[in-house]
Formats: C-alpha cells, sequence, structure tokens
C-alpha cells in the first residue's frame, strides 16, 4: 500500500451530518464466526475497514467463497476446508485471534500464527486459552510464530474469566455454541459488540442465553445455519466524531447511533460543557468554549471506554483547568501522549493516569502509534494553529471509513500527500 500523510490545517469549525458505519469490533468478531455457518451468511452494515478486508482474506485462506460489495458481505463457506494460517494476515490486527475460537468449533482444531494489532502494552490472551482448555482442547505453543489449538472432544464447562475481556468472552462463546452440553461463562464481558455476536449466533441457531451480563450460557447444537444480520453502529467511531465535533464548535449531527452505547461519553461531553441533544437514533452537537475541567477513568462497559480515552483527551487543552485521565483496561495505552507535547501540549503520565493542562496547540509533524491515537492526534490538528501532518496513518485506516472525506465533508480543511 502507498505510504500517505494526512495534513490537517486546524481551526476551521465544523458543520453538518454524517452516518456512522458499522461496528468494527462487531464485524471484526463475526466475520470469523461466519465460518462456523454451513450455508450462506450475509453481513450488512459493515464498516469499510482495512482489518474487514484482511478477516475476509483469512476466511478466503479457508477456501470459503466470499464477496464484499461496499458494506455487505456474502460469506458462503460450503466448501470450508481447515488449513493453517500462520501467516503475516494474522499478525497483522489482534482480531485474527477470533478464527481460534471459530476454528475449534467447527473443525476442532487450529493452527494459526499469532495476533497482533495495536501496540497498547501487554496484551495477553491467557484468558481466551484457558477457556478452550476447559472446553477440552490441548494447546501447542511451541512454535515462536503459531499455535496449534486441538480437541478430541469440546465438551461445555464452567469458566470463570480473571478479568473482564471482550476477546476472550467472545473466543470461548465461538467454541461453545459447537460443544457438547452447557458452557457457563461468568465474569464475563458486557459490551454491546458482545451481545452484537451472541445475536448473530442465536440468528444461526446457537442457543445463548444472558449475553449483556456477566453470566452468559450456552448449551452447544451439532449445526448452524447461514443467516443475514445487521452489524450494530460503532460507538467508538460515533464517540471519536462527537469529540471532534465538540472540538471544533458549531453543529455536527450524527446519525445511526444507539444512544444507551455512546452514554458514558455523552455524561462527560456534558461535564465539560458541550450542549448534546440525542434523538431516538441520532446525536446533535454544539461545542462551546472554554470547557470545565474533567476527570476520566476508563472502566468496562457501561464504564468510560478505553477506546476513547486518546481521543477525548485533546478537548482537555481546552478546559478551564487540569484534567485527569486514568485508563484502568490498558494502563500503558499513553503512546499518544509524546506527540500530543510535539503541539505544545502540557500534558504528563504518571503510571496509568495522564495530567492535561490547558493549552493552545500548534501544528507539527506526529505519528499515530495505534489506532485511537490516530483519532487523537486528527482532532488535536483540528484544534492546533497551523499545520500538523501524521504519519503512520495506515493505523487510522484500521479503524474509521472514509475518515479524511468526512471530515471534509463537514468543513475540516484536511488532506492526504503521498509519502
Ligand atoms: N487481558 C488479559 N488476558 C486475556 C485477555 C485480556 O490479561 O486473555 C487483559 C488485557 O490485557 C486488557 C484487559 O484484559 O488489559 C481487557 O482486554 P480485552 O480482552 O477486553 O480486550 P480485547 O478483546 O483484546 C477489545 C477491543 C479493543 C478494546 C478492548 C477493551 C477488539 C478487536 N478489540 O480488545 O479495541 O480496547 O476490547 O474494550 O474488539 C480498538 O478498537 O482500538 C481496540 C483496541
Amino acid at each position: 500500500m502507498a505510504q500517505e500523510v494526512i495534513k490537517i490545517r486546524g481551526g476551521q469549525p465544523l458543520k453538518g451530518k454524517l452516518k456512522i458505519n458499522g461496528a468494527k469490533n462487531s464485524a471484526v468478531a463475526i466475520i470469523p464466526a461466519a465460518l462456523l455457518a454451513e450455508d450462506v451468511v450475509t453481513l450488512e452494515g459493515l464498516p469499510q475497514i482495512s482489518d474487514v478486508a484482511t478477516l475476509v482474506s483469512l476466511l478466503e485462506d479457508l477456501n470459503i467463497k466470499t464477496d464484499l460489495k461496499d458494506t455487505e458481505l456474502k460469506v458462503d463457506p460450503t466448501e470450508i476446508k481447515n488449513a493453517s494460517l500462520p501467516n503475516h494476515k494474522v499478525e497483522s490486527l489482534r482480531a485474527s485471534y477470533y478464527m481460534m475460537g471459530a476454528m475449534l468449533g467447527r473443525f476442532k482444531k487450529c493452527v494459526i500464527g499469532l495476533p497482533g494489532g495495536c501496540p497498547l502494552g501487554p496484551r495477553p490472551i491467557d484468558q481466551h486459552i484457558k477457556g478452550f482448555k476447559a472446553l477440552g482442547a490441548t494447546i501447542d505453543e511451541s512454535s515462536p510464530t503459531s499455535m496449534k489449538i486441538e480437541a478430541e472432544e469440546l465438551k461445555g464447562a464452567n469458566i470463570f474469566l480473571d478479568m473482564v475481556s471482550v476477546g476472550a468472552t467472545i473466543n470461548i462463546m465461538l467454541a461453545a455454541v459447537r460443544a457438547e452440553g452447557q458452557t457457563v461463562i461468568e465474569n464475563a464481558a458486557k459490551e454491546p459488540e458482545v451481545v452484537d455476536v451472541a445475536t448473530f449466533l442465536t440468528g444461526m441457531g446457537a442457543n445463548i442465553k444472558g449475553a449483556g451480563t456477566s453470566t452468559i450460557k450456552i448449551t452447544g447444537v451439532d449445526h448452524l445455519h447461514g443467516v443475514t444480520h445487521q452489524i450494530i453502529p460503532d460507538r467508538i467511531e460515533a464517540g471519536s466524531y462527537m469529540c471532534m465535533a465538540a472540538a471544533c464548535g458549531a453543529e455536527v449531527e450524527l446519525d445511526n447511533i444507539i444512544p444507551k452505547h455512546i452514554e458514558p461519553l455523552t455524561v462527560k461531553l456534558r461535564e465539560l460543557g458541550v450542549d448534546v441533544e440525542i434523538d431516538d437514533d441520532r446525536v446533535k452537537l454544539k461545542g462551546q468554549l472554554p470547557f470545565n475541567s474533567v476527570n476520566i477513568k476508563t472502566l468496562v462497559y457501561p464504564g468510560f471506554a478505553t477506546d476513547l480515552q486518546q481521543p477525548i483527551t485533546p478537548l482537555l487543552f481546552l478546559a478551564d483547568g487540569p484534567s485527569f485521565v486514568t485508563d484502568t483496561i490498558y494502563p500503558e495505552r499513553f503512546r499518544h501522549i509524546e506527540e500530543l507535547r510535539k503541539m505544545g501540549g502540557e500534558i504528563s503520565v504518571d503510571q496509568n493516569t495522564a495530567t492535561v493542562k490547558p493549552s493552545q496547540l500548534h501544528g507539527a509533524s506526529v505519528y499515530a502509534s495505534d489506532l485511537r491515537a490516530g483519532a487523537c492526534l486528527i482532532i488535536a490538528g483540528l484544534i492546533a494553529e497551523g499545520v500538523t501532518t501524521i504519519y503512520n496513518v495506515n493505523h487510522i485506516y484500521r479503524g474509521y471509513t472514509n475518515i479524511v472525506e468526512n471530515l471534509k465533508s463537514l468543513g475540516a480543511n484536511i488532506w492526504t500527500e503521498k509519502i
């Protein structure tokens, strides 16, 4: 892929409407889950991001026929074949770990490369492994680049997660839907994406109760059939645009949102002093400066999402006093701070808490270390004086559909340049 940078000349007010896309973190689990079906699955409302394209090509590596057009994907697994997936595609994104649970459910065996993803500090998958083992799998980790997971039989089990993990909850569900008997996941993640995956699997004929609570009960079935499923709206994409709108003042309307899913952010933006108006499936924002200083602590759902911690941070430079941001999910998710400092931001980090002081940002050359750090730098660029150049933008394209065009349509002075 040709390398490019995103450039932004800050200071333009944003005005207009955008439609929010389907949720990345649902899509990246549901695409692998589709391989559990014995006939055609249709997914609607997919985001147009590179993570989706990578997962589709992983399905193709298993001899699955796929047809991806814009936001719709048809998956035909009727001629599926088990194959090893120890390649660079697996390493290019974190969510490739969902191929483990899905292939274990379908074939009782998989050989797969180790998942990559955003560098947010340590991201172990011990709880996924613990779940697979409890269902009867053995894991061979002797290769430094791949893992072999195998079970003679998958048998339902009681699994108590040591920590609330979205990935482990979903991955265990994917294997347990084809296990014999009942699996109970305790201390399960309650994130909307977990519920979306459960809704999808239930539509295929799975028996899952309790998704969205901390106890999920799955009774295995022998057969999962095709289904048509609409992916839920992306609460993190919506939240990122809400932060952009709030930072740049004027009026922005976002369509295709689920108000409950964005509530933790809505509450925080209102505390900052942003005018947030919510309708059925729409949110309208109007930023009013200066903001009030606030404290933010990320927590599992329904707490404030770690994925919005970085995007909301630039708004805190516009507050009337110091604010504090604590990340309890990824205590090292602070690589954006060094970049914000290059832009004149008075920001420091101690352990898992950033202190953000009122500052006037100026344009600079900065690096997107990960997806949401990229969103953070775009917002910083939108409010900075002068031109900001963002490098490493492939991280941003992994998770945001047409972000540059979308912001242009709202009036931002933003463009890309090849390097
Ligand atoms: N954890 C473990 N062991 C495990 C699993 C998780 O120690 O086996 C720890 C993690 O290191 C982390 C915490 O538990 O400290 C929560 O991790 P979780 O498993 O919930 O995260 P994830 O499933 O790997 C998903 C999203 C992330 C999002 C987190 C938290 C996907 C593909 N990724 O990751 O999204 O930050 O949940 O909500 O769904 C993003 O979209 O930018 C992103 C990073």
